[in-house]
């Protein structure tokens, strides 16, 4: 990467970019505008209702806690941790500018919708600069004028958008809430005071799902046919497995604040899961024995590939070293997808 006139070297350059990096996504912004919403729009009105409350308004002041030196963390805890400050922070970030955006171009044709995204786009940018604020108390910080210019888009359809965005807030909302119940048990464990602000903080997540769940389903062509089960499987097994591969990357944050990385992996997982049964058509069998035990042989090859990146070999003996790798977990994931998952649309309307 060229050189970025930074003031101060304390500064952090924009993160380096990994399979695991927090993307930045754009959309079809025309059809979105088209989107016909009329059917539920008294449950979408319930849903924008709960984000125009705005419960944390006052939730993200720093209070007392943080006035103090940190320099007592020893330095891979440290490390760890401002890891897991920076890709938090980008991917809060990152929903900002895409729910801000939604919010800008829909504002003229479908104010109900605009308004929900200008509240999302609120909630995410006090996430990403609580977080910011907390890098700064580790002398580092994510430049996010910096990112916000100068990162690539990826274009994703809408219906993928809608897929996407559900699930990695209610995916969110699990992390989040499993941490603190984790260090109200264990308060010894809790060296720094950004993890009580997650309770409060994870209903935004909440709010953000309910709202894209609201979305989905108001939009039958996005859970009543094959295309629908085919993406919604798709992206529980993608989003699942890029959530494996972030755990197992950041093992030392999680052991440091005395969680066991795989314990909490499964809970993510199994949870988010139970939750995207009540929006989308099918969900994942967990429960299959080979399920978890393929998505940890996965993450078990990528830290390997991660070592074959960092050492000093040769490119060309790098690249020899990492096909078969790779190979395997194209394989791992394939026999994942090929797991029949569960039907939940037609329990749904036995239900009624
Ligand atoms: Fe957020
Ligand atoms: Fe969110």
């Amino acid at each position: 990467m060229s050189t970025v006139p930074y003031p101060e070297s304390k500064v952090k350059l924009p993160i380096k970019e990994t399979l695991l990096t927090p993307r930045f996504y754009t959309t079809d912004f025309d059809a979105v505008v088209q989107l016909d919403i009329s059917a539920h729009r008294t449950e979408l009105e319930a849903v924008v209702e709960q984000l125009r409350v705005d419960y944390n308004r006052h939730h993200f002041v720093r209070d007392r806690e943080f006035e103090q030196s940190w320099d007592n963390i020893d330095s891979e805890k440290r490390l760890a941790f401002i890891d897991f400050l920076e890709r938090s922070c980008t991917s809060e970030f990152s929903g900002f500018l895409l729910f801000k955006e939604l919010s800008r171009r829909l504002r003229d044709q479908n104010p109900l919708l605009a308004e929900a995204f200008g509240y999302m786009a609120r909630d995410e940018a006090r996430h990403a600069g609580f977080l910011n604020k907390a890098m700064a108390d580790f002398n580092s910080s994510v430049d996010l004028g910096y990112l916000s210019k100068n990162r690539t888009y990826t274009f994703f359809p809408f219906e993928w958008i809608v897929y996407a965005v559900y699930l990695s807030e209610k995916i969110g909302y699990w992390r989040y809430i499993l941490m603190y119940h984790h260090l109200q048990k264990h308060p010894q464990k809790q060296f720094y005071p950004l993890f009580r602000y997650f309770e409060s903080w994870c209903q935004d997540e909440n709010r953000h799902g309910d709202f894209f769940k609201a979305l989905l389903r108001s939009q039958p062509q996005l859970w009543n046919n094959w295309k629908a089960r085919f993406w919604s499987h798709l992206f529980l097994l993608l989003v699942f497995f890029t959530h494996t591969l972030t755990v197992f990357e950041r093992a030392k944050f999680y052991q440091s604040i005395g969680i066991d990385p795989q314990d909490y992996n499964i809970k993510v997982i199994d949870k988010t899961n139970e939750t995207a049964a009540r929006a989308f058509p099918v969900i994942l069998n967990t429960n299959h024995p080979e399920f978890f035990d393929r998505l940890h042989k996965c993450s078990q090859h990528h830290l390997k590939l991660i070592e074959i990146n960092n050492s000093d070999r040769s490119q060309f003996l790098k690249f020899v070293q990492k096909i078969p790798l790779v190979v395997s977990i194209i394989g791992h994931l394939l026999r994942l997808y090929a797991l029949k998952p569960i039907d939940v649309e037609s329990v749904r309307e036995t239900v009624g």
